[in-house]
Formats: structure tokens, sequence, C-alpha cells
């Protein structure tokens, strides 16, 4: 009984409900539809208003076609931010390079927005507003200029900034190629003074990069042509791992400068045979690149090979040469992104094994072989026997002998032959420099 009454009075009040919902449902139709017509009405209005109004008329009809749907300005309308970036370029010193700034007008678009809902602002006809754009102007001049000899990228970084090379060959840019002079020394460069002949009056044509001791704490005068030409140097040890490590160091710093199209490198006791344009057009116009490498059995050749290398490196392949090269750009960058053949040398080549005088014949020999000479064009004297070359001092210097140096073989250059095959020679000590500045001038005619 009990719940039936319940029902009962369920039933009566949902019934009860059902008339009071409808009552609601009417006024909340009658309430919409008021609703719509004042929307209606403001919308027209406003439309009409709004095209009273002749301001900008083609951002209105953007206005008007989409105030039925979602009302959201296109894209192009959202303000932009005035946006800077900065690029610090491979430069040690603290300043900040060419920061140009530029001043535009630009049309902000910000307060097109704005205006959407109170558009019969007394300041819309100023909608046009001038924006301050405000950036740092980063050019190709500027990407091109070559950094300071010395900066701070460890040698990892400086070797993968080095191996970068453009996709497209065609240069955007003139450019004057340049012959990179690479001096692995002990302390300074002896011989500077016969140098800083040499290159008088070719500025423009070479670039220079010096690697001597970290230890060495000399400064060079800013009088020099090798004042600040030092470069971030570590310990070598001569016939150790560490000299090949020096090489792509001063190789990877010539590279960063793009316009350095030839690389050679020279010890301190070394000298020019010939004045700048000689040189210049003689590595310039060779075809070929100059990596020394000959096959040579014995102790001091085959010795030196270990059969661990293999199988990168089999005896049938390993090379013998004079650390003293003569390369173009392409190889260069191959030897500076080589790991599969160095890591072999770095593993195996333990003394005495002189990775100084096989590591390059050798990578060479193996995968670029096509374009090298096999031959080097520094000139040095192993006749005498032992394990150093013949050294020079002051009373060896004569006409005569240089005479020798300069013509006194035959060679091949560009399918050619020629009796110039030295272009450098080595070993001179500073004992000899006082006559060497005497007669080279004269003899290599100098500018
Ligand atoms: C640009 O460099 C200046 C200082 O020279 C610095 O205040 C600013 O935050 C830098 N801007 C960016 C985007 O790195
Ligand atoms: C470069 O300048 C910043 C301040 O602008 C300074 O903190 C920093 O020590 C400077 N670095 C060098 C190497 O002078
Ligand atoms: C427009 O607004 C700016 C400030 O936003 C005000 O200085 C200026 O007087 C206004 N111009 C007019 C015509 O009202
Ligand atoms: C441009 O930005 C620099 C800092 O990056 C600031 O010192 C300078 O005042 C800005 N110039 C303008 C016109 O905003
Ligand atoms: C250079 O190094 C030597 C030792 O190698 C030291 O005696 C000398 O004080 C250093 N000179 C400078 C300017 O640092
Ligand atoms: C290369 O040799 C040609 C003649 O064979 C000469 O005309 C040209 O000037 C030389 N190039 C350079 C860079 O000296
Ligand atoms: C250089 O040596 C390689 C073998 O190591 C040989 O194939 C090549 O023909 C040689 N090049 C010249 C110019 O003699
Ligand atoms: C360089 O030497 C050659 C001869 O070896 C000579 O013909 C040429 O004029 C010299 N160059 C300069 C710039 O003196």
């Amino acid at each position: 009984m009990k719940n039936n009454n319940k029902e009962q009075q369920g039933k009566g009040a949902a019934s009860y409900l059902k008339l009071f919902n409808a009552q609601i449902d009417l006024l909340n139709f009658f309430s919409h539809g008021l609703v719509f017509g004042i929307g209606l009405l403001i919308g027209i209005t406003l439309t009409f208003f709004l095209k009273n109004l002749s301001f900008i008329n083609f951002q209105i009809q953007q206005f008007s076609l989409s105030s039925n749907s979602l009302m959201k300005p296109p894209p192009s309308l959202s303000p932009s931010p005035p946006y800077s970036f900065n690029i610090s370029l491979l430069t040690s010193n603290n300043q900040t390079k060419n920061k140009f700034q530029y001043f535009e007008g630009l049309v902000s678009n910000s307060r097109l927005r704005n205006d959407q809902t109170k558009p019969s602002s007394s300041n819309s006809s100023s909608i046009i507003k001038k924006r301050v754009m405000n950036f740092t102007r980063v050019g190709l001049r500027e990407f091109l200029k070559p950094p300071m000899a010395m900066h701070d990228m460890s040698d990892e970084e400086l070797l993968w900034r080095a191996s970068m090379v453009p996709m497209v060959h065609k240069l955007p840019f003139k450019q004057t190629p340049k012959i990179a002079f690479m001096f692995l020394t002990k302390g300074p460069v002896l011989l500077a003074p016969l140098w800083q002949r040499f290159f008088k009056g070719n500025e423009g044509l070479y670039s220079m990069y010096v690697h001597s001791y970290p230890s060495f704490n000399e400064t060079v005068p800013e009088s020099s042509v090798f004042h600040g030409r030092n470069i971030p140097s570590q310990e070598v040890r001569w016939g150790e791992n560490s000299m090949i490590e020096a090489e792509r160091r001063l190789l990877a710093n010539a590279l960063v400068d793009f316009t350095n199209q030839r690389f050679v490198l020279l010890s301190e006791s070394c000298i020019p045979l010939f004045n700048f344009s000689t040189i210049y057009t003689y590595l310039m116009n060779s075809t070929k690149t100059f990596v020394e490498a000959y096959d040579l059995p014995g102790e001091v050749g085959h010795g030196r090979y270990s059969p661990q290398m293999r199988p990168q490196i089999r005896l049938s392949q390993w090379r013998k040469g004079s650390q003293w090269f003569q390369i173009d750009r392409s190889l260069a960058l191959q030897i500076v992104s080589d790991h599969q053949y160095f890591s072999v040398f770095k593993k195996y080549c333990k003394p005495s094994c002189y990775s100084d005088e096989h590591y390059l014949p050798t990578l060479v020999s193996i995968k670029f072989w096509k374009r090298n000479s096999n031959r080097t064009l520094t000139w040095v004297d192993w006749s005498r026997g032992g394990p150093h070359p013949s050294r020079y001092f002051r009373t060896d210097v004569t006409i005569e002998f240089f005479n020798k140096l300069r013509f006194g073989r035959s060679c091949e250059y560009n399918g050619r032959t020629t009796n110039i095959c030295h272009l450098f020679a080595r070993k001179f000590t500073p004992h000899a420099l006082d006559r060497l500045l005497r007669f080279a001038p004269k003899i290599m005619q100098f500018n």
C-alpha cells in the first residue's frame, strides 16, 4: 500500500513537472527568439554602420563574410613581434660585429584586430602604424670573413667546422684564391725575415698559420707578417700521432677560410726557392697534389707496418714519404674528415712507427692516388745518411748551391717534363739567415 501511494504521488508530481517544463520551454523559445532577433538587428546595424565608415574596404568585406561563422582574423593579421637575432661568427675578439640596425616602416596589423569590437573608435583612421624592425644583419660577406687565427674551438669542434663543404659549386661572389702557408714549429719561425721579404707585395694571395709548442709564449712583433697567426696548439712529439693531429689542426684552421685553395706544410727550417708569383702559379695551376709516397721494403719501410692494421691497411698498401706536403682544398677536406685510417694509426702506429712518415702517404695512396704526384715540392738532402737530413749553415749558402736546388733535377708537371721540381727546401739554420737575405732576393727575383 505504501508503495502504491508513493507511486501515485510520484506520478502526480511528474505530470505537474511536465506542465511546468512545457511552460519553461515556451519561455525559452520566446527568449531565444528575442536574443536571436536582437542579435540579427545588431548585426545588420553594425554592418551598415561599418559600411558607412569608409575604412579599408576589403578588410570590412572579410569581416562581414566571416561574421556568421566564428570570427577570427586571418593569420596574416596577427601582429608580428619585432624580431632580433644575433649570430656570433668565429671571431675570438669580443666585439659584436656588423650590428646594423634596420628601421623599416611596416604596416602593423595589430590595431585592426583590436578595432573589431569597437570600430567606432575615434582613432580608427590611424590604423597604419609604423613599426620598427630591429635585427642584426648577417650578410654573406660577414660569413666569408676569415676568423682570427686564435679561437676557442676544441679540436673536435674545429674539425667538424672545417669539414663543411657547400653543395652549390657556383660562387655567388668574386674570389681570389689564396695559398695557406702552414708552419709547424717548436717556437718562433726562425727564418721569418726571409719569409717576410718573400710575402711582401702579395697581400691577399696568401694566408699563414703557425702551430708552435703550447709553451711558446714569446710575442710576435706587430710589424711581422707572422703577428697574430698562431693557432691554438697542443703538445707535439716528433714521430708520434700528436704530429698528425697538429697537421690536421693546421689544415682545419686554414680550411675555415673559404678562399684558401692550396695548403703548404712547412717547418721552421724551410725556405722558399722561388719568388711568390712563381710558387703561386705553380701550385694553382697544378693538376696534381704533392704528397710524397713510395713503397720501401726493409726495416724503415715495411718494417714499421703492423699486421694488426689489417683489414683496413694491408702491407701492400703501406707507403712512406716526407711529411711536408702541398695539397689542394679537396684533399685537405678529406684529410681532416678521415676517421677510418687515422684511428688505425692511433691504435697501432706506436713508436718506432713514425706516423708522420706513413699516415698521409698511405692514406693518399689508398684513396686519392689518382690525383697525387707521389712527390713533394720540398727539397731535402738525405745523402749524408743517418736519421736526420743535412742541415745548412752560413757557408753553405752560395749562388751555385741555390741554383742546384732550384733547377738541379727533372720531373713531371702537368704531363710535361720540367726542371723545376722543388719550390721549398730544408733544413736551414738561423746561422744561414744573413747570407740568405743577401743572396735570395736577387736570385729569386723577389718583389
Ligand atoms: C643579442 O645580443 C644582445 C647583446 O649583444 C643581447 O642583449 C640580446 O639578448 C641578444 N639577442 C638574442 C636574440 O640573442
Ligand atoms: C666578452 O664580453 C662579456 C661581456 O659582454 C664578458 O662577460 C666576457 O668575459 C668577455 N669575454 C672575453 C673573452 O673577453
Ligand atoms: C590616437 O590615439 C593616441 C594614443 O593611442 C593618441 O595619442 C592620439 O591623440 C589619438 N588620435 C586621435 C585622432 O584621437
Ligand atoms: C634594437 O635592439 C637593441 C638591443 O638588441 C636595443 O639596444 C635598441 O634600443 C633597439 N632599437 C630600437 C629602435 O628598438
Ligand atoms: C714564458 O715562459 C717561460 C718559461 O717557459 C717563463 O719563464 C716566462 O716568464 C714566460 N713569459 C711570459 C711573458 O709569460
Ligand atoms: C696557368 O697557366 C696558364 C698557361 O698555361 C696561364 O695562362 C695562367 O695564368 C696560369 N694560372 C695562374 C693562376 O697563374
Ligand atoms: C702514385 O702511386 C700510386 C700507387 O701507390 C700509383 O698507382 C700512381 O700511378 C702513382 N702516380 C704517379 C703520378 O706516379
Ligand atoms: C718571379 O721570378 C720569375 C723568374 O723566376 C720572373 O720572371 C718574375 O718576373 C718574378 N716575379 C716578380 C713579381 O718579380
